[in-house]
């Protein structure tokens, strides 16, 4: 077997974040820039699998599809079949807006995706026209309660947290969410399109003056595929998560590397395009020469991100194109 892939701060990448569009039915305003028009030149379920299989053989466990929306892809059912079947492969996550979830969450948990992180920003249809001009509010809630009966192992509620827009609907959010039985989670924003953050530590104040007891879990341990940026507290309901990454960096334990959606490979999120996947397959390079493409770009992985509230940096590329 391979050796583990291990970045240059001794790191070890177990879980990888495949972009699969950079389109989205929903353009939210703190992820997609009005003059985003989406490139036409995405890779294919084959070029996926490939590609997967690549990071499987060096210890890459868990697969996570992003977008875009990763569900308006006609071929979704497709690549999420050839992806849970690859050799190594534990674990095939999707998050997604849940639009397109009325149909396809039965469909996705048969073809072997085990988990999925929902996005939710608001239960109020107004508030939801402010931050998404074109989404379908009612699809979207209709979704989530198709994947609460499909049977996945763990749903999780995405929410980003904007200053005056949705900050005052955490509560009812964490209620809307354990009661199917879903873990939701607050997001600071970071700086890739409009809208001011909100601190963690506010967020879990107001939660506490709420009436509500929290109780800090520990974290997983950074070498497993499933831990991630959140931290999660107990609370009556059931768990509620965090991820901070302007207030508590998460750096130091990061497992993961990306493939954006025009097939760069980048090995972090705040950090800049590096191998060229899609450009090397096309020239018909060989499953080792992709590979030492990838240990080569790891070896450059950066320390973290350097996100303030003001910039993210020059990532170059939308969170659309990234994936989040
Ligand atoms: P789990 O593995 O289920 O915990 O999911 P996740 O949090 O890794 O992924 P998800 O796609 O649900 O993303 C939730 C939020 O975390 C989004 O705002 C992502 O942009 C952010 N996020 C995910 N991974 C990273 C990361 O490595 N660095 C930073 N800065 N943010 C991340
Ligand atoms: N800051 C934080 N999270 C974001 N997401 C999209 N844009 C941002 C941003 N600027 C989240 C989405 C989705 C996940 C992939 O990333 O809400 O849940
Ligand atoms: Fe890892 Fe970079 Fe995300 Fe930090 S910002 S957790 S180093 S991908």
């Amino acid at each position: 077997l391979a050796p583990p892939l291990l970045d240059a701060q001794g790191r070890c990448m177990t879980y990888l974040r495949l972009s699969i569009t950079d389109r989205c039915n929903f353009r939210c305003t703190y992820c997609s820039p009005a003059s985003w028009g989406g490139k036409k030149d995405l890779l294919d379920a084959a070029e996926f699998e490939r590609i997967v299989s690549v990071f499987a053989r060096m210890g890459i466990r868990r697969v996570r599809l992003t977008g875009g929306e990763p569900l308006i892809r006609p071929d979704i059912q497709e690549i999420a079949r050839r992806l849970a079947a690859v050799p190594g492969i534990q674990h095939l996550a999707i998050t997604t807006n849940a639009s397109r979830l009325e149909s396809l969450a039965a469909p996705l948990r048969e073809a072997g995706v085990t988990q999925l992180n929902l996005s939710l920003d608001t239960l109020s249809p107004e508030t939801f026209r402010r931050i998404s001009k074109q989404g379908d509010f009612d699809a979207l809630l209709r979704g989530i309660d198709a994947a609460a009966a499909a049977g996945f192992q763990s749903l999780k509620l995405n929410v980003v947290v904007m200053r005056g827009i949705n900050d005052g609907e955490v509560p009812a959010l964490v209620d809307f969410a354990h009661a199917r039985g879903i873990t939701p989670r607050f997001i600071e924003l970071m700086p890739f399109g409009q809208g001011t953050p909100v601190p963690t530590a506010e967020l879990l104040e107001r939660l506490a003056s709420s009436g509500r007891q929290l109780t800090e879990e520990p974290p997983e341990d950074a070498a497993s595929p499933t831990s991630g940026p959140a931290r999660y507290w107990r609370t009556a309901g059931g768990r509620v998560g965090f991820i901070s990454p302007l207030t508590q960096n998460f750096c130091g334990g990061c497992n993961r590397v990306r493939v954006a959606s025009n097939g760069d490979l980048r090995s972090c999120l705040g950090g800049r395009a590096q191998a060229p996947l899609h450009q090397l397959i096309r020239g018909g390079a060989t499953d080792a020469e992709l590979a030492m493409a990838v240990r080569r770009a790891l070896g450059d992985k950066p320390e973290g991100h350097r996100f303030t509230e003001a910039g993210n940096g020059a990532t170059l590329l939308p969170m659309m194109g990234i994936g989040g």
